[in-house]
Order: C-alpha cells, then sequence, then structure tokens
C-alpha cells in the first residue's frame, strides 16, 4: 500500500510585537500591522491586550467605525462591553468570542467592564473579499461555554473557536476566509499535529511558556512573545517543552486581492476609502 506522505508546516519567519496605543489610551502589544509584519492575507492586524494595570487599558475603545473587514475579540481574562449605534450589545467575558463583521459599517464602543485585575485577551481583523464588503454588519458572539474542548492527545487541551479539528467544528461559522482559530495548551512535553487546509495563510503565537514548532530538523523553539509565521501544507507539529504552553493557531484562505487601509476602513481602492470616510462623516453608518 502506497502512503502519500503530507507536506508538513514549518516557521518560515518569526516577529516581536510592538508597543502600541490605541481607543482612548489602552497599551497594546501588535503582532500583525506593524514593520515587521505588515499583514498576512486575510489577517490584517492582531493586537494582544495584557495588563493588570487599569490605567493601560480603562479609558477603553470609545465610539468608532469600522469598515470593510471582521474584527474578532477573543479574552483570556477580564471582561469587556460591547455596545453599537444599532443598539446591539453584548459583555465578552473570559473563554468568550465575538467575531464581528463590519461589512458596509458600524460604528460601536469597546469598554472594560471592571476597574481592577487582570485584562488579557486578542483582537484579530481579519479581510472580507471585495464581494463581501459592503454586506450587512453580522455578530457572532459566543459564550465560554459554547466553545468546544478537545483533548486530542495527553496533555492536549483545545478550545476551538472556528474551523474544523477532526470532525469537530467550531461555533463560529460561515466566514469568507474559511478559517481555522484554536486556542491550545500544551502541558511539558505534550505533542499534537493538527490538521489545516494546504493553502491557507496561518500562524502560532505563543503567549505563554515555549512551543516547539514543526518536524524534527526544521523546528524551531518559539518562546513566549513570538509570533511564528507558517509555510504552506498540510500538517503542522506543535510540541511543549519542560514548560506548559499556550498558544493560538490561526489560518485563513488568502484573498490575493488589493488592499487599500486607512484607519479603521480597510477596501479595496484609495477611492473606496474616501468613500468610507465621507459616509462615516455624514452619519450613513447606520
Ligand atoms: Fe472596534
Amino acid at each position: 500500500m502506497n502512503a502519500t506522505a503530507l507536506t508538513s508546516r514549518r516557521v518560515v519567519t518569526t516577529v516581536r510585537g510592538q508597543p502600541a496605543s490605541d481607543g482612548a489610551g489602552v497599551k497594546l502589544n501588535r503582532l500583525i500591522g506593524q514593520p515587521a509584519l505588515d499583514m498576512l492575507d486575510p489577517f490584517l492586524m492582531l493586537d494582544e491586550f495584557r495588563s493588570d494595570q487599569a490605567s493601560d487599558y480603562l479609558a477603553g475603545f470609545p465610539d468608532h467605525p469600522h469598515r470593510g473587514f471582521e474584527t474578532v475579540t477573543y479574552m483570556l481574562a477580564g471582561n469587556m462591553r460591547h455596545g453599537d449605534n444599532q443598539g446591539n450589545t453584548g459583555m465578552l467575558r473570559a473563554g468568550s468570542v465575538q467575531w464581528m463583521t463590519a461589512g458596509r459599517g458600524i460604528v460601536h464602543s469597546e469598554m472594560p467592564e471592571q476597574e481592577d485585575g487582570l485584562m488579557w485577551g486578542f483582537q484579530l481583523w481579519v479581510n472580507l473579499p471585495a464581494a463581501d464588503k459592503m454586506t450587512a454588519p453580522r455578530y457572532q458572539d459566543i459564550a465560554p461555554e459554547q466553545v468546544p474542548q478537545l483533548q486530542p492527545a495527553d496533555g492536549v487541551e483545545l478550545r476551538l473557536l472556528t474551523g474544523r479539528v477532526g470532525e469537530v467544528y467550531g461555533p463560529v461559522t460561515n466566514v469568507a476566509t474559511a478559517p481555522i482559530y484554536v486556542d491550545v495548551r500544551l502541558q511539558p512535553g505534550a505533542q499534537w499535529t493538527s490538521q489545516l487546509p494546504q493553502r491557507h495563510n496561518g500562524f502560532v503565537y505563543v503567549y505563554d511558556g515555549e512551543a516547539i514548532v514543526g518536524d524534527g530538523d526544521s523546528s524551531r523553539t518559539l518562546p513566549r512573545g513570538e509570533l511564528g509565521v507558517l509555510s504552506h501544507g498540510e500538517t503542522l507539529r506543535l510540541a511543549a517543552g519542560t514548560t506548559a504552553t499556550r498558544l493560538i493557531l490561526v489560518a485563513g484562505k488568502p484573498l490575493n486581492e488589493p488592499v487599500a487601509k486607512y484607519g479603521p476602513f480597510v477596501m479595496n481602492t484609495p477611492e473606496q476609502i474616501v468613500t468610507a470616510i465621507r459616509d462615516f462623516q455624514s452619519g450613513r453608518f447606520v
């Protein structure tokens, strides 16, 4: 019997975050959307916010617009209250995910619902294809208990936000770029080989411990705070060394379309950006 070898992914480049400030002065660690990694199609931005100093996050993100892409907020610790100009509200708690398709436009706020303690999580920006940029806004607000927890191997625990692992699907569905977003926890010495669509662009970001990413001689060890951009391939081996390790694994179908970005607007042409600014300023984001 012939076995066809699957191509395994490896780390092609690594980046560290850059300190950034956004909203009304929230301190962030910007991993994608900075000089070392401008974007990783379809991912436009990845911020980690992590602080137990209230002054770093209390100002929050008061009313601001988005058009042309999706914002994905995944909370590890703390509480964030969400509200928009359509009257939609929600509370993001530790372990919850909000996948917001801004489409043709929303104006919203994201404010801490706590005055002290640890606030920790990620915001990922995912681009929309040209055909969907002006779609109606949509929210997928997923409570922590709705996120499947899987144990695919000894010492490996996954929380599957979107995409498929084995026969299990994450609760966020119908996203144009068919993404996979998995929160991975590895006990010391544990390992797991994930299956991924071969042509998806992907990355891992280690947010605790130290991960060994890739197979054999081509593996790289990534410490906390390092993001590894992955080569294409069908499998990815992840392992922990001597410390417990936590990371996110994210992959999505590249759009290969022109990108015109200006702050919270991400379109295909400069003309569409001008229209977005004009529509926002004249109150047409409703
Ligand atoms: Fe926002």
